[in-house]
């Protein structure tokens, strides 16, 4: 098949490639390096079945004879997506829709990276996809938060309109290597001050909730869902829910008892908790992570130890 990644060139999308490529298809990657990297795709640069499209998907691109769209294309980490909010509210409307136009002209099926986020400071807990989500519209995670459900919508509405092929995952926090060491999110964060020795900084008193998937899980979960016949939108994400202390104290002692914690005011609209409810990515996809936390930070560990070294 010819598979069309956006956003290839990123945490993800890097991963997602390896498993096309090495699955034998034909892949084009699309991405601005914005929060990417082109050395995340140096083993297929040289790789006939393989393109790098240096573009910005804010502007539409004319390609032919695509089977599958993944649109993963958008920066992921709030310290990313909110040092240009413009640019990733349009990356998140305008990209979107220029995709979606593609895959109508290909009559290719497209993967929508959707978001947990969508769900906003939930009320119900866990999230399942049935849950309409509290966001706020006017914040600083409303260019990414509300940018994604306006892609969700543009993704239903080009379905319902024109019979365009969709498929829409809900990813929760996800961490392995090329997570980029300076994102701000709370793995890359916690792992690389223990590795440089400096204190773990825990936003509010660390009683907040997360989950966190390794990204070989998610990658799976994401082509299952790709080739399968259910829509979504579904939560793609580990259930195991913890609390920030806890995965501090975790990576603490995985690479530095001694290590000191430190505490600092919470950030705008930062959710309290955060678990997927993923009975429908069992019962649709039959997906459900097989990592456990302690093995992937171990794997995440190691890349950052060796990035930091070099
Ligand atoms: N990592 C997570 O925990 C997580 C959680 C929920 C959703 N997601 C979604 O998964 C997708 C991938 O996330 P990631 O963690 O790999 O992030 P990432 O920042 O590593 O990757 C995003 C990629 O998109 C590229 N990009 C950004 N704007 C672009 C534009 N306008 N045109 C072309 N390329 C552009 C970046 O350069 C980067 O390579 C995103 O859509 C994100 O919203 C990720």
């Amino acid at each position: 098949m010819k598979i069309l990644v956006t956003g290839g060139a990123g945490f993800i999308g890097s991963h997602l490639v390896d498993r096309l490529m090495t699955s034998g298809h034909a892949v084009i990657c699309i991405d601005n390096l914005y929060t990417g990297r082109k050395s995340n795709n140096a083993q297929w640069l040289d790789h006939p079945n393989f393109q790098f499209i240096e573009h910005d998907i804010i502007n539409s691109i004319a390609i032919e004879n695509i089977d599958q769209i993944y649109h993963l294309a958008c920066p992921a980490s709030p310290v990313h997506y909110q040092s240009d909010p413009i640019q990733t509210a349009k990356t998140n409307f305008l990209g979107t829709l220029h995709m979606l136009e593609l895959a109508k002209q290909c009559r290719a099926r497209l993967l929508l990276a959707s978001t947990s986020e969508v769900y906003g400071d939930p009320l119900i807990h866990p999230q399942t996809e049935d849950y309409w989500g509290n966001v706020n519209c006017t914040g600083i995670r409303s260019c990414y938060d509300e940018g994604k459900r306006i892609s969700e919508t543009l993704a239903f509405d080009y379905h319902r309109q024109f019979g365009v092929e969709i498929r829409v995952a809900r990813i929760f926090n996800t961490h392995g290597a090329r997570m980029l060491e300076n994102d701000g999110r709370v793995v890359s964060n916690f792992i690389v001050q223990a590795l440089k020795g400096i204190p773990l900084t825990i936003y509010g008193d660390g009683s907040q909730t997360r989950s966190f998937c390794y990204v070989s899980d998610l990658v799976e979960g994401l082509m299952r869902l790709m080739n399968g016949k259910y829509i979504g939108p579904v939560n793609l994400g580990n259930p195991g829910e913890y609390t920030i202390l806890q995965l501090a104290q975790t990576i603490q002692r995985m690479i530095d008892p001694t290590a000191a914690l430190v505490f600092k005011p919470l950030p705008q609209d930062d959710p309290q908790r955060r678990q997927p409810d993923i009975s429908r990515a069992k019962f649709h996809l039959g997906w459900e992570p097989t990592v456990p936390l302690e093995e992937g930070l171990s794997k995440t560990i190691a890349y950052f130890r060796d990035r930091l070294a070099n």
